[in-house]
């Protein structure tokens, strides 16, 4: 084989641009190691028609300098050299450069040498004197290998980093849906607007006065923007129906908690609020609906979730009533502190309250621009 004539093996050129150390711009950096100059000047040459970028080192010290500067794609290195030795030089390169090509020559090996290099993730052990043709073989199989153990890493990484922003984005697509179901059905259900917005305001202002964490003001977040996102299911009659609900009529409204859990169900991303929005109807001395749950088996943010929606029902006008004032809706709050609701969040809440409620509506809390979870962490 003419050497001279040799080219770069064709797939070089296919090597991605973004896989790290083996772009496709520069040439395979080749490092010869010896500390006998005229076979290193032997192996330059023979490696000087392969289109290679070379390097040499006369010592396992300063070869390591040029591999810790990096750039080096394979190492051609003699097996006895004065100082360190061609496998030490092995393990010390392998361990900052794991990908690293590593082909170890000798003249005097043994057995043992040959299986502690291949041990160690040697490419190859070639035996001098040696066939420049082998040798460039070698290489050439080395650096095919490289390539792919550093291909192969960069897609899983970056596989696995789009599959993860993927999923996240059909998620925020979820939720989004589920805010527009929300505010759909907020119409439906006869508040002028602003209602979830509000409750879900106060049930975070009521939270933060208790010292909650940051994943239950996440839960208090979402539950309170998707509490009632379940009366979708609801029929109209039912839900805009201006006078009392009959016994049945009134059956079916209870349901809305436990199908608006279902919903949220579907979503990993809105899992964690299942039970603030499954217990929102729940009351404190037991009679709620829909597990009829008593105290403290009712979650905090179901406990919380009630109070504020209450608030926010009194001072609303609905298709039933007139809204009240915020005095009488303090006093209905106080009165039921203890029987429909938890005295603790009640007292929590009115604490927000004289505090000043927040007024503008935060950015995060709009549908379509993000639901707020990066902004309460
Ligand atoms: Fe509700």
């Amino acid at each position: 084989m003419d050497l001279k004539q040799r080219s770069r093996p064709d797939e070089w050129a296919a090597v991605p641009h973004a896989a790290p150390s083996l772009t496709g711009e520069r040439r395979p950096r080749v490092l010869v190691v010896d500390d006998e100059p005229n076979i290193r000047s032997i192996l330059l040459r023979a490696l000087g028609g392969g289109g290679y970028e070379l390097s040499e080192a006369p010592d396992g010290e300063s070869a390591l300098a040029i591999i810790e500067a990096g750039g080096v794609d394979v190492v051609l290195s003699d097996l006895l050299m004065p100082g360190m030795s061609g496998t030490e030089l092995l393990s010390l390169a392998k361990s900052r450069d794991d990908a690293l090509g590593f082909i170890i020559l000798t003249g005097v090996g043994t057995m043992e040498d040959a299986i502690r290099a291949l041990r160690l993730q040697a490419d190859d052990y070639l035996l001098k004197p040696f066939n420049l043709d082998e040798v460039l073989l070698s290489v050439e199989r080395a650096l095919r290998h490289r390539r792919l153990v550093l291909e192969n890493r960069y897609y899983q990484e970056h596989l696995e980093g789009r599959v993860a922003e993927q999923a996240q984005q059909i998620e925020s697509l979820f939720a989004d849906a589920l805010f527009t179901i929300a505010g759909a059905v907020e119409a439906r259900d006869g508040y002028t607007g602003g209602h979830i917005e509000r409750v879900t305001r106060y049930a975070v202002a009521t939270g933060r006065a208790m010292g909650v964490n940051a994943d239950t003001l996440r839960q208090l977040w979402v539950a309170g923007l998707l509490h009632d996102v379940g009366k979708v299911a609801i029929p109209d009659q039912i839900l805009g129906k201006p006078g009392r609900l009959s016994q049945e009529e009134y059956g079916i409204m209870q349901r809305h908690p436990t199908i608006g859990a279902n919903i949220l169900e579907r979503s990993s991303f809105l899992r964690p609020a299942i039970d603030g929005v499954l217990h929102h109807h729940e009351r404190w001395d037991g009679t709620g609906y829909p597990q009829r749950l008593r105290g403290e088996e009712i979650s905090l943010v179901g406990r919380i979730l009630a109070v504020a929606d209450a608030y926010d029902a009194i001072v609303t006008t609905r298709p039933y009533r007139k809204k009240s004032p915020s005095e009488a809706a303090v006093a209905e709050l106080r009165r039921c502190a203890g029987t429909q609701f938890d005295p603790e969040v009640v007292e929590a809440f009115l604490r927000a309250l004289r505090d000043g409620l927040p007024e503008a509506a935060d950015p995060y809390l709009v549908p379509g621009r993000g639901w707020g979870v990066a902004a309460v962490a």
